[in-house]
């Protein structure tokens, strides 16, 4: 396997299922100097050309654009090969259950299984039956851990921390495995939450959902917006707009992220999007294509960070002689105090 491009990128993540219980001293973007490695996408993609080469398991039972393609490259770029399970056209399609889809899948030798599923919690389900890494890339209204360190990775390269940030989250957050992978994380680097949107899509339960971590629910984003450093928007499901009544234009009226409301922000403000956005909806084209806007850089540090999450579960796999997942209870309680 070839080294993962971005030097900066420390992870020590036993298995990858969520930033919940990731601890802050595994995750360090430590601001050394990028260099180039021959697996560089800058450079030349090169493959190993080894027969042994490692195989990462696709398994997306829910629709992605972005994260498969992303996790599909990130191995690819790694010099391992992957599996692909199309779920539209598996056999779950004809009645068998999630656990003999994986175990089929993991009869044909993969060294990592990634997942993304509808339903809270299914990665964890499987990892539990599974002697090999379980990456979750999105599970129900859960966790997208992967997504929460791209994001973090981004913020660092533009605003050079994650540490005590002000950041306000945009939209139908009590549906956001995104929203919770960020608070999460952010969370343990000191960061303080605004929550905003309407009320039936940010419950004030959500000022509880990370203990320690200061989240306020706001609804009005003037407000919210006061001196933030990240805006973190999250896509309108259109479908949810009119249950309970509240329509489109009524949302853009009221929570679309404008050039004017912008300037409330932190004149350093950035802005990110995990993607597919609603232009016109919850952002407009001038703030989603302005010089704040992240949004493509966060797609190009999805690949880097999930490289480093494939090399690390895969290499450090391999030469162990064991596999990450089996040393979850000892490094955790080692790191208790973290
Ligand atoms: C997000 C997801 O699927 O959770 N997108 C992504 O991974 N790029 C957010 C969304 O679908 O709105």
């Amino acid at each position: 396997m070839v080294p993962h491009p971005r030097r900066d990128i420390e992870l020590q993540l036993p298995r990858f299922a969520g930033s919940r219980t990731a601890h802050r001293g595994r995750i360090e973007f430590s601001p050394r100097p990028k260099q180039t490695f021959p697996g560089n996408s800058e450079a030349s993609a090169e493959k190993t050309g080894d027969a042994a080469r490692e195989t990462v398991a696709l398994a997306f039972f829910e629709t992605s654009t972005r994260t498969r393609i992303s996790f599909g490259a990130a191995a690819s770029r790694l010099g391992a090969d992957t599996m692909n399970l199309q779920a539209e056209a598996s056999s779950l399609k004809k009645g068998e259950t999630l656990l003999d889809t994986v175990f089929n899948l993991y009869a044909m030798k993969p060294d990592c299984l990634v997942m993304r599923h509808a339903a809270s919690g299914a990665t964890d389900y499987v990892a539990r039956h599974l002697d090999i890494p379980v990456v979750n890339a999105g599970d129900g209204t859960h966790e997208h851990p992967s997504q929460g360190l791209l994001d973090a990775l981004t913020i660092r390269d533009r605003l050079g921390t994650i540490k005590n940030l002000n950041v306000t989250i945009l939209g139908d957050i009590v549906h956001s495995r995104v929203a919770r992978s960020n608070i999460h994380l952010l969370g343990k680097f000191g960061c303080k939450f605004a929550l905003c949107g309407p009320a039936m899509w940010v419950p004030r339960e959500l000022e509880k959902i990370a203990p320690g971590t200061p989240i306020r629910c706001v609804y009005r984003i003037e407000e919210a917006l006061d001196g933030a450093d990240v805006i973190m928007m999250l896509r309108v499901q259109t479908e949810r707009l009119d249950d309970p009544p509240l329509s489109a234009n009524d949302y853009v009226l009221l929570y679309q992220l404008n050039a004017v409301r912008l300037r409330r922000a932190s004149p350093n403000a950035i802005v990110l999007h995990p993607g597919p956005m609603n232009r016109g909806i919850e952002i407009t084209p001038e703030v989603a294509d302005g010089p704040q806007s992240c949004v493509l850089e966060q797609v190009t540090n999805g690949v880097a960070v999930r490289m480093a999450i494939l090399y690390l579960l895969i290499s450090g796999a391999s030469e162990s002689g064991t596999h990450p997942a089996l040393e979850v209870k000892s490094k955790e309680s080692a790191n208790a105090s973290d």
